[in-house]
């Protein structure tokens, strides 16, 4: 079905009190054919108290009351859609038993999962990147992987998305257009270097979340390997042979945004101009992907909105791009709003703010 902005589709959000979830609540509220009709948390507090910023009438329930409106929103033919705005794990596990509960019911459900749960389709590569055992593998062949401007036709597909890590998406967005044109050696590592945001961390405070630790400090993590980079391996291997891929992950000082730096090796001579060109025409009608021309991307431009930047240049032998995106909204609930977007068959940009804050 296609629907219209005459068309409201009712709206659950799981993980209510979450980082994401906020998110998702200030965009919902410019959507125009979305309604939120419940916020699923563990407690009791007010959708407000957790998200003063939101301006929502919606309130908290839990799991069980939420299956049943659900079920009768499925009943009624209004159809339903989900955003999992969980912890990695627990979507798994929400889903697989939403899907019990609703019997047949649960194919006509519109589900995005904002987790890493259904990321991956090989639950071998799950098992290496996440280090156990997928809890349903048998699931995974059910959800398209949800990186729009790579992917789009494939999600509009489908019922159930899997929205792309934050780093993933910048990852990706920066190495897959040259990857496809053949640009690049994969013989010689790809060495990628990103920051990010303490937002990425999620709403619980962490020692490495707390303000005087953050503030005016940066460190690395995940020197042995970052799990984002099983998703770009993933991308890469459909394209051709996956090369080492070297990303080094740093915490910087600042709430929201990514900024991705990327050495990648050629595999030819080439010109800034050319390749620049090979990324403009992958993301050509891209409503949210700028491919930069004379700039370089940075997190004032981009915070608060839905939109990437990418800025490519050649120097010697090695092609730099660099990537900038919100990790709330273009690296987390945005995309998966896109992605809903997608595939209910509304405008792509319904809902998703192109300009960012400018000041942050
Ligand atoms: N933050 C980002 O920038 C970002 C970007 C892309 C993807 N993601 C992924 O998206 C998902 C949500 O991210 P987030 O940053 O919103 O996470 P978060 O701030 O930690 O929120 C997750 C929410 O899930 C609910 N929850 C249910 N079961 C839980 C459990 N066993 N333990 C803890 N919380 C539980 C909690 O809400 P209630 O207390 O209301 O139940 C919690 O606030 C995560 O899987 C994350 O990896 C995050």
């Amino acid at each position: 079905m296609t629907h219209t902005a005459t068309t409201t589709v009712p709206v659950w959000i799981f993980g209510a009190k979450g980082m994401l979830a906020g998110e998702l609540l200030r965009l919902l509220d410019l959507h125009p054919a979305l309604e939120l009709r419940g916020a699923v948390s563990r407690s009791e507090q007010s959708v407000l108290d957790a998200h003063p910023h939101a301006a929502t009438k919606a309130r908290t329930c839990n799991a069980d009351e939420a299956k049943l409106a659900i079920a009768a929103a499925l009943e009624a033919g209004s159809g339903a859609a989900l955003f999992l705005a969980l912890p990695h794990g627990e979507s798994v596990a929400v889903w697989s038993a939403l899907r019990r509960e609703l019997g047949a019911r649960a194919g006509e459900l519109h589900v995005v999962d904002l987790a890493a749960d259904f990321r991956l389709r090989d639950a071998r590569r799950y098992a290496s990147a996440y280090g156990h055992e997928h809890a349903a593998p048998e699931e995974l062949a059910g959800f398209a992987y949800g990186l729009p401007e790579l992917q789009r036709s494939e999600i509009a597909r489908s019922r159930r998305v899997a929205a792309a890590g934050c780093f993933a998406t910048a990852m990706q967005l920066a190495c897959v257009p040259a990857a496809r044109a053949a640009l690049l050696d994969t013989t010689r590592p790809w060495v990628l270097h990103g920051v990010t945001g303490s937002s990425g961390s999620g709403v619980e405070p962490k020692p490495g979340t707390h303000h005087p630790w953050r503030h005016g400090n940066l460190w690395a993590y995940a020197l042995e390997g970052h799990r984002h980079e099983a998703e770009l391996a993933q991308a890469l291997e459909s394209v051709g042979p996956v090369p080492p891929i070297h990303f080094v992950a740093h915490s910087g000082p600042f709430a929201r945004g990514i900024h991705l730096t990327c050495a990648l090796p050629l595999a030819r001579r080439l010109t800034t101009a050319e390749a620049r060109s090979a990324y403009a025409e992958v993301f050509d009608g891209a409503t949210f992907v700028d491919v930069l021309d004379g700039r370089v991307p940075d997190l004032r431009s981009i915070s608060g909105s839905n939109r990437a930047q990418l800025a490519v240049s050649v120097r010697g032998d090695v092609l730099n791009v660099l990537c900038t995106l919100d990790n709330m909204t273009k690296g987390g609930a945005g995309q998966a709003l896109q992605c809903l977007n997608l595939m209910l068959g509304f405008p792509e940009h319904w809902g998703l703010p192109r300009a960012g804050l400018g000041v942050c």
